[in-house]
């Protein structure tokens, strides 16, 4: 049924097709029977402990796919065992110009510059107070596009402190390759900084009486062998608590999409089939260096690739693109893997 609907989701524009089923799920939920009926259907109870937090299941939404915290019910009722919203930066900003959502078919791949659009951290802090959901909710951070990097952990540091009592886990995001520069605060001593002023502002929480939250890296596909060694010298040095690899390739390797139709998207990071081997490579590395809590993510088009990411040695797993093409089937499938 779900390639039914994906034929004809694929006519509207990318972006286009995201709204339109994500309020078309809203409208549907209100009615009478629908929510318990697919709660029926896509109830994957299979629970995992993991950084001291129980999840449903061990599949969650990746960051990006709701990133205003708009859909939280919507996505559990189709079958996650957690949601990472985000990118939230601490000022509302609408993201580039559009189109910036691109669909590689033939490769089960995508294309994205958003650029993090997204309503603000005050905004969707207030939202989140007033979810109806028990879920375990990741709260993905970054920075404006107009922050400069010096001032970057500011925005790391705002973002933090006003989602702190409403997510149960966070990320750092520092390697989006649409905000210009963002990258480079994968630097050791970026890194360094952003996480002692998190590790700080959480040590206050935990004083006042709040629970100890996970704090979280994510990392891009791209990055050399030496500069994954520098992370994990970072990760052990701070004693952060886990790390989500990867995010988007700025790779375009591989595809079976003609040259002349990816020069004319232009920039962007690739998400889906082409990444599943990079990100698993990452992964393997990591793993060979440090035992942190690992998230998987990147190309997690099949129950197949979701093995091989546990096998190469994460805990969880997130889904952005397989989502897109492979619906809320594959979420059951990779769920239940024991
Ligand atoms: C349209 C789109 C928007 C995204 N936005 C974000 C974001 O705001 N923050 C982030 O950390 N990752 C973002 N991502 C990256 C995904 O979270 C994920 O890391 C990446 O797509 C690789 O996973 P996949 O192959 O399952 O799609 C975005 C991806 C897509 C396709």
């Amino acid at each position: 049924m779900y390639s039914i609907l994906v034929r004809f989701l694929f006519v509207l524009s990318a972006e286009t097709a995201h709204l339109f089923t994500m309020h078309f799920m809203r409208v549907a939920l209100c009615i009478p029977g629908i929510k318990k009926l697919l709660n029926t259907i896509y109830k994957n109870e299979n629970p995992v402990t993991f950084l001291g937090l129980h999840f449903k299941n061990g599949v969650g939404v990746a960051a990006g796919f709701d990133k205003n915290a708009d859909y939280l019910e919507i996505l559990e009722t189709l079958g996650f065992g957690f949601i990472e919203i985000g990118t939230v930066t601490p000022k509302p900003q609408n993201g580039n110009d559009k189109p910036r959502l691109f669909r590689l078919v033939k490769d089960r791949a995508l294309i994205n510059r958003m650029g993090f659009n997204n309503e603000g951290v005050e905004v969707i802090a207030a939202r989140l107070r007033r979810r109806k959901t028990k879920l375990i909710i990741g709260g993905n951070i970054g920075k404006n596009k107009l922050t400069p990097n010096e001032e970057a952990v500011n925005d790391y540091a705002i973002c933090f402190e006003k989602l702190y009592e409403v997510c149960d886990y966070f990320v750092i995001n520092v390697s989006s390759p649409n905000t210009p520069g963002l990258r480079a605060l994968q630097d050791k001593d970026e890194l360094l900084k952003i996480i002692t002023k998190l590790m700080s502002i959480r040590a206050n929480f935990v004083h006042q009486g709040h629970l100890q939250k996970p704090l979280l890296l994510k990392i891009a596909p791209d990055l050399s062998t030496e500069q994954l060694d520098e992370v994990v010298e970072v990760i052990h040095q701070t004693n952060l608590d886990g790390l989500i690899a990867t995010n988007t390739t700025i790779g375009r390797e591989n595809l079976r999409t003609s040259a002349s139709e990816i020069a004319a998207i232009g920039a962007g990071g690739l998400s889906g089939a082409p990444l599943t081997q990079k990100s698993t490579e990452v992964i393997k590395h990591l793993r060979l260096k440090t035992q942190i809590p690992i998230i998987a993510n990147g190309g997690i088009m099949t129950q197949a690739d979701a093995q091989q990411k546990l096998d190469a040695g994460a805990n969880l797993v997130q889904l952005y693109s397989g989502f897109i093409y492979g619906g809320p089937g594959l979420v059951k499938q990779i769920a239940h893997i024991k």
